[in-house]
């Protein structure tokens, strides 16, 4: 019952980097016709690889199975396959991060990356009714003067850009590593949003909060190490966009059993559900709800909450939260 309930419900997915939902499938497709050579004989050889220790570990494998992305069209079918998958799942309105440096560093142009994003978005908001805005990543193992020479790349297609993020490995690289990137990024209209208390503690959340400015924690498992923290982010009304699998596949929680997101809907923290990198966490945004529910028993009207909260804790423009908000309370009425 609540699985029909789940995949019909009008939603949108705030935490999801592009490049995480590469299926195989399609890797294999485009490296072959780029002509490039992937260390994996088949499939099922890349889905075995899919086991991570941790973040880093993770990381590793997700670098390069990016570096077969060579032309527009390939980051035009990876995006639009995704937005297919949005479309469905009733997945309304999603939010993309790209990480350009990770295709910059190869030689790929800025250029070539947003285009091909951002035409699949066009095309997918006519095609397929659903929205998206998009979230440029900085890589936080990087410097910070390279950050600043993506933030420089941005500056020509800053139309087609919402938010700044900051993403891959969190230990050792703490949010005030980027202090300046995150005011000059602000300074040019970009929103700030961080990764933050994945694997890094509570300090780490307090730093993007206090020294980014961010208005949407990726993840924030650890915010619950420090009750001071917690009161924060209520009193700001900040949400934190939790990925389940995502914390199960790269070891931040044991098991979905003691995950702690029913924990944080009833301390009154605002959280969505999202998937993180589908293709390599084993799900998407649906199997993240459903994997979720099960595993803490969650009932429908905190499914009702959680849709309500991706809407409102979007960067969408107030009239168009409303828009979708009334179709899930129709939704949620008939249902
Ligand atoms: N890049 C892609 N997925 C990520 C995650 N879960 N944490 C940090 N960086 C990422
Ligand atoms: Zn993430």
């Amino acid at each position: 019952m609540l699985k029909n309930f789940i995949q019909n419900l009008p939603k949108a997915e705030l935490h999801l980097h592009i490049e995480g939902t590469f299926e195989p499938e399609l890797m294999f497709e485009i490296a072959k016709r780029n002509n490039i050579q992937i260390p994996f004989a088949s499939v099922e050889e890349i889905k075995a690889a899919y086991e991570f220790d941790c973040l880093q570990d993770f990381l590793d494998i997700y670098y390069q199975g990016a570096n077969v992305l060579i032309h527009e069209q390939d980051f035009y079918d990876l995006t639009y396959s995704y937005l297919q998958k949005c479309a469905a799942q009733n997945v309304r309105h999603t939010e993309i991060m790209f990480d350009p440096q990770t295709h910059t560093d190869r030689g790929v142009s800025f250029e070539t990356v947003i285009s091909g994003i951002s035409k699949a978005t066009k095309d997918a908001e006519k095609n397929l009714q659903v929205s998206s805005l998009l979230i440029m990543s900085y890589l936080r193992h990087l410097s910070e003067e390279e950050a600043f020479k993506t933030l420089e790349a941005s500056l020509p297609f800053k139309h087609l850009i919402t938010a700044v993020g900051l993403d891959s490995s969190e230990k050792g690289n703490p949010p005030s590593k980027f202090k300046n990137v995150f005011k000059a990024s602000v300074k040019e209209g970009y929103i700030p949003l961080a990764h933050a208390g994945e694997e890094g503690n509570a300090d780490y959340v307090w730093e993007a909060l206090d020294i980014l400015g961010i208005q949407r924690i990726d993840h924030g498992n650890n915010s619950l190490q420090d009750p001071k923290l917690i009161q924060e982010i209520i009193k700001r009304d900040i949400a934190l966009t939790v990925c389940p699998l995502s914390n199960t596949a790269l070891q931040v929680v044991d098991d979905l059993k003691n995950h702690p997101l029913k924990k944080m809907l009833d301390m009154g923290l605002k959280v969505t559900i999202n998937s993180d990198d589908p293709a390599y966490f084993g799900g998407q945004i649906n199997t993240n709800f459903e994997a979720i529910t099960s595993a803490l028993d969650l009932s429908k009207d905190m499914l009702y909450q959680l849709a309500k909260n991706s809407f409102q804790y979007s960067l969408l423009p107030s009239k168009r939260k409303e828009i979708y908000i009334k179709e899930l309370d129709t939704y949620n009425k008939n249902n």
